[in-house]
């Protein structure tokens, strides 16, 4: 019989590519998302993809009751990879109780209900900002973490230390978190991609919508960085290669062939692009222009950062795949298929 996996947030931008990867490759997908920051719609587009609708469930995780009723009905879940958490780094200064209670919360009942319905295994969605900016690059896992610039990057260190701390006390718990640098790109048929509600905060899809006419201009925030041409570096890496870690990094748990019963892996290119890079990049493979100026830096940004893979690489067997433009080139498809262009 087929392993069973809780995709929480399955439904969301890498969630969905998950998901994909994971029915690809013969597991049983149950998602679990409150559709806070995602389309039900999406289920749908899976389905078109693999041939199978995953099953699904709308709660909130931070809901204790409703997410042990989950558990007690739904026996014989192997794994489970938790993305489900609110992400917008401004929205996190603004709100940052409904952050942490979003973020935190939902990463303690979910281990609680592990612990109490025996579900050995979790894969966490952590990320890059947790170094903050590094004093040394390439950023490898034994990087020091820094303090978080944002609550929202506050989140994702307290629950790498929460996981840390639990698997530490109940043996039997098995947890792999994963650092993801910038995901970025769409799955290759088009059919499903990042679809941020209102104005995009990040990159990519701020300027896909200006290359569709949603928005007259990208910013580019700051052209004084200390880098070759002075906007800042990131290492932006093909959510489908990203998709494709969290398939290894559950046949790793499932298989035993985790050293430890917490590990930590970066999942990045090893490559850094500058902002103007990416606006290149873009040109370059989809043959529109865009429309930018540069403005101010943006507060809380940091200057550069891009990932050792070495580790990632060895350990887990995988290693990112696609170039920039290629990965640029199913972003802008996946807006013109939003877009009905
Ligand atoms: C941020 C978070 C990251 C989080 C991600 C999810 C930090 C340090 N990073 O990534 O942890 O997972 O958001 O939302 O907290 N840029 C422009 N113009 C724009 C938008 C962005 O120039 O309109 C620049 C930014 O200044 C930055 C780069 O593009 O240099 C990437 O920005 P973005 O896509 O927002 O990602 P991060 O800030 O790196």
């Amino acid at each position: 019989m087929a392993n069973k996996i809780l995709v929480t947030g399955g439904t969301g931008y890498i969630g969905s590519h998950t998901v994909v990867e994971l029915q690809e490759s013969g597991f049983d997908v149950i998602i679990v998302d409150n559709l806070s920051n995602s389309k039900i719609e999406v289920l749908d587009n899976i389905e078109k993809i693999t041939g199978t609708k995953p099953a699904f469930e709308n709660f909130d995780l931070a809901d204790k009751d409703k997410t042990d009723d989950f558990f007690k009905r739904n026996g014989g879940i192997d794994a489970i990879i938790h993305f489900a958490a609110s992400k917008a780094v401004g929205e996190s200064v603004e709100k940052p109780i409904l952050y942490y209670r979003n973020n935190l919360v939902s990463m303690m009942n979910i281990l609680e209900c592990q612990i109490k319905y025996d579900v050995a295994n979790i894969v966490f969605s952590s990320s890059c900002t947790v170094y903050g900016q590094p004093d040394v690059l390439p950023v490898t896992e034994q990087t020091p973490r820094k303090d978080a610039e944002s609550p929202y990057g506050n989140t994702k260190r307290v629950n790498e230390d929460i996981l840390n701390d639990t698997v530490a006390a109940n043996p039997k718990l098995n947890a792999i978190a994963l650092r993801y640098f910038n995901p970025v790109g769409a799955h290759p048929s088009a059919l499903i991609g990042e679809l941020p509600l209102g104005i995009p905060n990040n990159l990519v899809p701020f300027i896909t919508q200006t290359a569709a006419g949603l928005r007259d201009e990208l910013k580019v925030f700051g052209d004084n960085y200390n880098t070759p041409d002075g906007s800042a570096i990131r290492d932006y890496i093909n959510v489908v290669d990203l998709a494709k870690a969290h398939v290894v990094a559950i046949n790793r748990l499932l298989s035993g062939k985790n050293k430890t019963n917490y590990e930590v892996f970066n999942l990045g290119t090893g490559f850094g692009y500058s902002v103007l890079e990416m606006i290149l990049g873009f040109e370059k493979a989809t043959g529109v222009k865009l429309n930018y100026k540069i403005v101010d830096r943006r507060a809380g940004d940091i200057e550069k950062i891009w990932a050792d893979t070495t580790y990632a690489n060895e350990e887990l067997g995988w290693k990112a795949e696609k170039g920039l433009e290629e990965t640029l080139l199913t972003s802008w498809n996946w807006e013109k298929y939003v877009r009905g262009i």
